[in-house]
């Protein structure tokens, strides 16, 4: 299969002198974690990358359609994000919440004008999963209750708090994890009980919630926590009016609710900056990671003054958390986002490929269903679209095509 030709792009990566692809992988396999997977039968070695581009060791240029899973968010190497890194890196990398540090509070002053409602008190941490498990302390203390309602199908982190939340046994080990978290039914139109073709089907999807409440807890809860569109579960839009009515019941049985927006947040849904405006409601924590760092180790978690509060009953420090460097690079990003109006570029060509996608589906019965928001869009894969017995050697072989083609 030959690559498609790319458009001209005017940007010669540095001739390749390192070791193969297969040297790299034989000492992966000797000195690193064997629970890492890789992508494609003969594994991609990425050496470079500028912009919506990168190049493997053998030269070749591929576009980039999955970006990092889902995190280089304004292009690889974007030469204002490594300006801002470079001048931190230059000036000081590393201090700690115990001093003051400009670069920290300008990064939050700056992420919280990004966000509605009274959410405004930014806590940093290095990963999603750290977020997530620092938004389920603070839901527990504020609200004085322990149970905790994720859904079926979610992903929020592989932490030992967080493996509890993420409802696939592909990630979770067989050792205890998930006290007081119970998983309500994923509200997924083509495989649920409501398909499409419902127009009650948030409501009724939303129901589960309330039913959970009342049967598997004390009838109080301390939080419901739900990604605004599943990724790692394959990019799963909820049905109009789910999270309004979830967080009904939720609210009704004393818990705040939690968004994650590791993957939906900054614009990439396009109609909207976060996830969960498209769900017309607003969440009482946000945990964000992945895009917010175009790379670099950040994540945070923001809510509201009185919730963060909590964390006052005593001391919690993170060492590296928002740190000088990943400071300076968080609020490049944001910057970039908002002059190349990045979300309307989401909205554009979202639309664009989500049209072919659809003229794909009318010509090939392995598409069960194209879905998706912006640019997180995901196609799913069937034998039969009667039965919708999943595809998944078709969707495997989807992908390498893909790579030979230069996706
Ligand atoms: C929605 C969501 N939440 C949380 C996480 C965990 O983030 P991290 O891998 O940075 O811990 C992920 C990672 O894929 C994710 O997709």
């Amino acid at each position: 299969m030959k690559s498609i030709p790319l458009p001209h792009f005017d940007y010669t990566p540095a001739p390749y002198a390192g070791p193969s692809a297969d040297e790299v992988l034989a000492k992966r396999k000797q000195f690193m974690n064997p629970g890492i997977f890789l992508y494609y039968k003969k594994p991609i070695m990425i050496v470079e990358g500028k912009m919506q581009y990168v190049w493997d060791s053998t030269g070749k240029r591929y576009l980039d359609g999955l970006g990092g899973i889902v995190t280089v968010s304004v292009g690889h190497c974007h030469p204002h994000v490594v300006a801002a890194a470079t001048k931190q890196n230059n000036t000081i990398q590393h201090s700690t919440t115990i001093y003051l540090q400009p670069r920290v509070v300008e990064f939050a002053e700056k992420l919280a004008s990004k966000m509605p409602g009274n959410l405004k008190c930014v806590y940093f941490v290095n990963s999603g999963s750290e977020a997530n498990d620092l938004a389920l302390t603070m839901a527990r203390l504020y609200t004085g209750n322990f149970d905790v309602i994720g859904l079926r199908n979610a992903y929020h982190g592989g932490s030992a708090a967080t493996m509890g939340l993420t409802a696939h046994s592909t990630w979770k080990f067989n050792m205890p994890h998930s006290f007081g978290v119970h998983h309500a039914i994923a509200p997924y139109p083509y495989r649920g009980p409501y398909g499409y073709d419902d127009p009650d089907a948030g409501r009724k999807y939303a129901a589960d919630v309330k039913d959970l409440i009342g049967y598997a807890t004390p009838g109080k809860i301390a939080a419901f926590i739900a990604e605004s569109i599943q990724g790692v579960g394959g990019f799963i839009v909820f049905p109009d009016g789910y999270l309004k009515h979830v967080y009904e019941h939720v609210r009704a049985a004393g818990g705040v609710t939690i968004a994650d927006e590791v993957q939906t947040g900054f614009g990439r849904t396009g109609t909207h900056f976060w996830g969960f405006e498209t769900q017309g409601v607003i969440p009482d924590i946000v945990t964000m990671a992945k895009g917010i760092g175009n790379g670099a180790p950040l994540a945070a978690v923001v809510t509201t003054p009185e919730i963060a509060a909590v964390m006052a009953q005593r001391v919690h420090f993170n060492t590296f958390g928002g740190n000088p460097v990943v400071s300076a690079i968080g609020t490049a990003v944001l910057e970039v986002i908002e002059r190349e109006n990045l979300q309307a570029n989401s909205l554009r060509l979202g639309a664009r490929i989500l049209a072919g996608l659809e003229k794909l589906k009318t010509k090939y019965p392995v598409i069960g269903d194209i879905r998706g928001k912006g640019l997180m869009l995901g196609i799913e894969f069937v034998k039969d679209r009667a039965t919708k017995e999943p595809g998944k050697e078709l969707c495997a072989q989807a992908v390498e095509n893909a790579r030979e083609l230069g996706l």
